[in-house]
């Protein structure tokens, strides 16, 4: 439907992920000629703001390029915006009244884009749906996490929204499955027969998904610290990837298909307990730079006794007949030694060895980020006269690759996925539900307990006790192989 008008509405428009993100994620889009004709956008929020103020706060993430002058100002032309409260009703029939005069009385269709804090989520969607929607063309809600705290938390969030609009009208952003890498997941796995059949029990050890950011909370610490590394990270973008290494070949390529497996491969996995887990939290390095001095408890915004982790690994077991008995390793953390999400799925050691244990595991691995790259760990006969054995890769690193490839942002794709009205790369509710029946306990048990997470120095690789729970769980780590791609 390119020439039905849409509108964009951005709840919380003077906030810190519209402008770092969603602003510079539109502006993309539209110069890249990718959104509708006519798109139009309104910010809202409480603070007064023109649409210069709004300009001049995003600009620094917009990335515009001197050439891009006239488009960048032609974008700025589609945009209005309205200050308001989230509670108050006539705020909102105002701001209906400012996107009908926007849309020019058209049929346009409405995205609304909540980046707001949760205690808001449920008045908002109230005034969406009773003065804001599209009178005759489709309205869709995009909402970003935390969606809820724990189960019941969740449950009321959900329940709150199916009360209002109807589970196609929702897109719940995990904005992990807006990357190149796990977006090709289904291809890697169910396009290639190699793979395929081996993809099991019977050759693959163990999985390990791992997330790694080498700086601290940066100020987010207020947020973060009610939510912990868990909740952030784990819950969500970890399990999102686990869940589509997991899953079972869908029936087609349809959004739901393919969530119809990911609910069905969760529901497969125990909730976690405590002796599943370590914890840790960072501390300062004396002998650091800059942040890294700084211990995760001298952040103003965290309370000095604070037990809130900022790194977490989880072993989870999946109870079908493919994984049985391989774990599943999820690890991730603030303040570790360097950026990089990787998935590992570790084959297991060559039955009837003639090599005096010489050979090391094959290993796939996915690299999320940064620079994306797919490479398969294997054993050669080292060149030349001689019958030493190495280890050495099959490597598909994009860079070498696709050299002019333009690879988009995770929330460019997410946004266009939006105005298409795909939701393959989008979380359903039931997905959500057995997240959070797998965390809640371990996470109530950490918090009732007042678990004590192991302290562990900025900029290292996490506490000590992750790896020994690793060797236990047959990953093996030979610390031998060193990738040469790009870092
Ligand atoms: C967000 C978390 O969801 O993901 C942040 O709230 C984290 O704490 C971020 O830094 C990581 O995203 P990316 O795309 O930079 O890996």
């Amino acid at each position: 439907d390119s020439h039905v008008p849409h509108t964009f509405v951005i709840f919380g428009a003077s906030g810190d992920l519209a402008k770092k993100k969603i602003y510079p994620t539109l502006w993309w889009l539209f110069r890249d000629n990718l959104l509708p004709k006519p798109t139009n956008f309104c910010g809202y929020a409480r603070s007064k703001l023109s649409i210069e103020e709004l300009r001049t706060k995003c600009h620094p993430y917009m990335k515009v390029q001197p050439h891009e002058q006239a488009k960048y100002e032609e974008f700025w032309q589609c945009h209005a915006y309205a200050a308001g409260g989230y509670d108050k009703r006539s705020d909102f029939v105002a701001l209906n009244e400012q996107l009908e005069r926007l849309e020019n009385h058209s049929n346009s269709n409405r995205i609304f884009y909540l980046a707001l804090p949760p205690s808001v989520f449920e008045q908002v969607t109230v005034n969406i749906k009773e003065i804001c929607l599209s009178q005759r063309g489709w309205s869709r809600v995009i909402i970003e996490k935390p969606f809820g705290r724990d189960d019941v938390t969740s449950k009321k969030l959900s329940d709150h929204l199916a009360s209002l609009f109807h589970e196609e009208q929702l897109y719940r952003i995990d904005h992990y499955l807006g990357k190149e890498m796990v977006q090709n997941l289904m291809t890697i796995r169910f396009a290639n027969k190699i793979l395929n059949s081996t993809w099991n029990r019977e050759n693959i050890a163990s999985v390990l998904i791992t997330f790694k950011e080498p700086f601290g909370t940066q100020g987010r610490g207020g947020y973060f610290d009610e939510f912990g590394i868990i909740r952030d990270v784990m819950q969500n973008h970890l399990l999102q990837i686990l869940s589509l290494v997991a899953m079972e070949k869908p029936t087609s390529c349809q959004p739901d298909d393919i969530r119809d497996e990911k609910v069905k491969v969760l529901k497969s996995i125990p909730a976690l307990t405590l002796d599943d887990m370590v914890l840790g939290q960072y501390v300062g390095n004396p002998e650091g730079e800059g942040e890294a001095r700084e211990g995760y408890l001298d952040d103003p915004t965290v309370s000095n006794d604070s037990n809130t982790p900022t790194f977490a690994q989880g072993v989870l077991r999946i109870n079908n007949e493919r994984w049985e008995g391989v774990p599943f390793i999820l690890r991730c953390g603030k303040a570790l030694n360097e950026r990089k999400a990787v998935v590992r799925i570790q084959y297991r050691d060559v039955p009837g060895d003639i090599f005096e244990g010489n050979s090391k595991r094959n290993e796939l691995v996915i690299r999320v980020q940064p620079g994306e790259a797919l490479y398969f760990k294997m054993m050669t006969k080292s060149p030349g006269i001689t019958f030493d054995m190495e280890e050495t890769e099959l490597d598909l690193t994009y860079e070498h690759r696709y050299k002019d490839s333009y690879l988009p942002d995770a929330y460019e794709r997410l946004i266009l996925d939006v105005f298409c009205g795909s939701q393959m790369h989008f979380v359903r509710s039931d997905e959500l539900h057995e997240a959070w029946r797998i965390f809640t306990p371990v996470l109530h048990e950490i918090e009732n307990t007042k678990v004590k997470p192991i302290p562990y120095v900025f900029g290292t690789r996490g506490p000590k006790e992750a790896d020994q729970k690793t060797s236990e769980n047959n990953f093996k780590y030979y610390g031998s192989y060193k990738w040469h791609g790009k870092k």
